[in-house]
């Protein structure tokens, strides 16, 4: 008999794919016959997102993980996102098409370091960005995202103090916009830390029209040049609502693909990173592709579990979070 792990691991490694296989309908026709949905994030490349049948960031993934009534959730992202969707529906099946899609942001916050951390500052509570372990929730107060942090540090009293962590880019925003003195955890993204000031500077100067949108995992220093920063969600509404022609877009590639749809007759720019290549993919989020999508669905395989005793403690921090988003109208 073989355990959910070896499974895991056959489950999409070797398998040949027919490859005049349409897999398109044939990942169609298995969602219906399985009642699955996939739910994926604007980091996934671009057959991905046209497949799925919902495509958001974190908060709104997991707004949706939530209220799905799919027997089966295909979660088109990385690890974090999945273990989020499985703490929310534990009853349900949650499937990742790659498990080695993880996260550095997550990987920059070892539970055990982090516990011993939260030691050193006993009268204090932890908000926790979702890019982080389930186990690191299950120690969490409250649970955030891009999409919802400030008001959710907002909704604390003032006197209260407030660990935050994993991402300090975040979390030294997050301060900045609410006046509150937060202790970071000193972790950051790959991708986000690494755009160039230098090269996004020259890029206005050649693009002086265009507007300059950043996410809030970027650095301080690339953050202050924006004319937005927002959430994945936030910054394609905003490429949809502003007059604006051009926009240089500093996260990852794959939202690309969303801003060009919603608006053709606009032109994106990715920001460039600081290595030798002209835009910035995360390899995480990249690790996932149609094959693996189909095998995956086909074979219902790999599936994300999380122990039940962990799924107890994480339920609670997730839901604050959605409650207080729901208060906001998020
Ligand atoms: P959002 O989609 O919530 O903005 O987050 C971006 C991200 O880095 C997800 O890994
Ligand atoms: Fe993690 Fe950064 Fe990739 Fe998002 S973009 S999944 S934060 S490594």
């Amino acid at each position: 008999m073989n355990t959910l792990e070896e499974l895991n691991i056959k489950g999409f490694i070797d398998e040949p794919i027919d490859p005049t296989l349409d897999l398109y309908s044939e990942i169609r026709r298995l969602k219906k016959e399985k009642n699955a949905v996939i739910l994926a994030h604007y980091y996934q490349e671009s057959d991905i997102q046209d497949i799925a049948d919902y495509i958001g960031d974190s908060l709104g993934l997991s707004q949706e993980a939530a209220k799905t009534n799919a027997d089966v959730i295909v979660f088109a992202g990385v690890h974090f996102m999945a273990e989020t969707a499985k703490i929310l529906s534990p009853a349900k099946k949650v499937l990742l098409p790659d498990l080695k899609a993880g996260c550095s942001l997550s990987d920059s916050c070892p539970p055990k370091l982090f516990s011993k951390f939260r030691e050193k500052y006993p009268d204090h509570i932890v908000i926790t960005y979702v890019n982080c372990t389930a186990e690191l929730k299950a120690m969490s107060d409250i649970v955030c995202t891009s999409a919802n942090a400030v008001k959710i540090v907002e909704s604390l009293p003032k006197d209260q103090k407030i660990i935050f962590g994993p991402d300090r880019n975040l979390g030294a925003f997050v301060a900045e916009k609410t006046g509150r003195d937060l202790v970071l955890w000193n972790g950051a993204c790959m991708v986000h830390e690494i755009f160039s000031r230098e090269k996004i500077t020259k890029l206005k100067n050649r693009h002086p029209e265009a507007k300059f949108i950043a996410h809030p995992e970027c650095e301080e220093h690339v953050l202050q040049m924006a004319d937005y920063i927002g959430s994945t969600t936030g910054m394609l509404k905003y490429t949809m609502t502003n007059s604006a022609r051009e926009f240089i877009v500093a996260t990852e590639s794959g939202i690309i693909h969303q801003m060009e749809k919603a608006s053709p007759e606009k032109v994106f720019i990715p920001a460039p990173p600081n290595n030798a290549c002209a835009c910035n993919d995360c390899p995480h989020m990249k690790r996932n592709t149609l094959e693996k999508l189909y095998l995956c669905i086909k074979n219902e395989l790999p599936e994300v579990t999380v122990p039940m005793d962990i799924i107890l403690k994480a339920q609670r921090p997730i839901e604050r979070m959605l409650e207080i988003s729901a208060q906001f109208g998020l």
